[in-house]
C-alpha cells in the first residue's frame, strides 16, 4: 500500500513547490497543493507537479452554487486529481453536484468548520451554539450528499468514524512528539492520528521547512 503521508506544499513558487516534492516523492503518498499555488500556477502548474508522478490532491475548499462548484470541477477533471476540498455549508446539492462533476477515481471530501474560527466567530456568522454540534450535523450532511468523506483534525477523527464509518478522513495538524506545532494548536502524532481512523496524514511545515525535506518525510514515515 502506498504511504499515507501526503506532503502540504503551500507556496505559490512553483519551482519551489517542485523542488520540494523532488525531494520527498520516494517517501510520501502525495502531495498537497492549495489555494495560493493554484492562484499562482493554475492548470497548467498543477500538470506538472503531477508529472512527478505523485497523487495530487488538490485543496481550493469550493463553496459556491452548485452550478458554479460543479462547473468548476469539471474543469479540472483532465487533472484527476486524488483528492478535491469543498465546504460542506455550500450544502447538500452543492456537494452532490460536486461529486457528480468530479473524476470517478477522485474523492471529494468536504471541509466541515474552519479550525480558524472560535465559537465568537461562528456566532457573528449567525451559528450560536456549540461549534461540535455543527460539525457533527455537517459530517451527516455530506455523508448524504455521497462525498467519499471529511478534512478533521486528529481530535475528531475517532467521533467522525463513529458516524462515518467507512468514510475517508484526512487528517491535518499531524506532529512527532519533538516536533513544532508552530500555529497548530490541536496537534497528534501521526501514528496516534492512523490509528484514530485518520485515512491519511496532512504535514506541511515539519517537511517542507526542514534543512532536508527528505528525512524528515522519512522519519515520519518510520513511525507509521
Ligand atoms: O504546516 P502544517 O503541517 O501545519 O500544514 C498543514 C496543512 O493542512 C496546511 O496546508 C493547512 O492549510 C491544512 N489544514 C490545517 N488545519 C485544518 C485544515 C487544513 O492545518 N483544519
Amino acid at each position: 500500500m502506498s504511504s499515507p503521508l501526503f506532503v502540504a506544499i503551500d507556496t505559490p513558487d512553483a519551482e519551489r513547490a517542485k523542488a520540494i516534492a523532488t525531494r520527498v516523492r520516494n517517501h510520501v503518498g502525495g502531495i498537497k497543493l492549495g489555494l495560493e499555488f493554484f492562484c499562482a500556477n493554475g492548470r497548467h502548474g498543477v500538470r506538472e507537479m503531477a508529472e512527478l508522478g505523485l497523487p495530487i490532491f488538490l485543496d481550493l475548499k469550493f463553496h459556491d452554487i452548485p452550478n458554479t462548484v460543479g462547473k468548476a470541477i469539471q474543469a479540472l477533471r483532465p487533472l484527476e486529481p486524488a483528492i478535491l476540498t469543498v465546504h460542506a455549508a455550500g450544502g447538500r446539492a452543492m456537494m452532490e453536484d460536486a461529486k457528480a462533476a468530479a473524476p470517478l477515481g477522485t474523492k471529494v471530501v468536504a471541509v466541515t468548520v474552519l479550525t480558524s474560527l472560535d465559537e465568537d466567530d461562528l456566532e457573528a456568522i449567525g451559528i450560536a451554539g456549540d461549534a461540535q454540534a455543527q460539525v457533527a450535523r455537517l459530517t451527516l450532511l455530506a455523508r448524504e450528499a455521497g462525498l467519499d468523506g471529511l478534512v478533521c483534525s486528529g481530535n475528531e477523527v475517532a467521533a467522525a468514524k463513529k458516524l462515518w464509518p467507512d468514510g475517508f478522513f484526512v487528517v491535518p495538524g499531524v506532529r512527532l512528539p519533538d516536533g513544532h506545532a508552530g500555529d497548530q494548536k490541536r496537534v497528534m502524532t501521526p501514528r496516534k492520528a492512523l490509528d484514530a481512523g485518520a485515512s491519511i496524514l496532512v504535514v506541511g511545515r515539519p517537511i517542507t521547512q526542514a534543512p532536508d525535506p527528505d528525512i524528515a518525510a522519512r522519519a515520519i514515515e518510520a513511525t507509521l
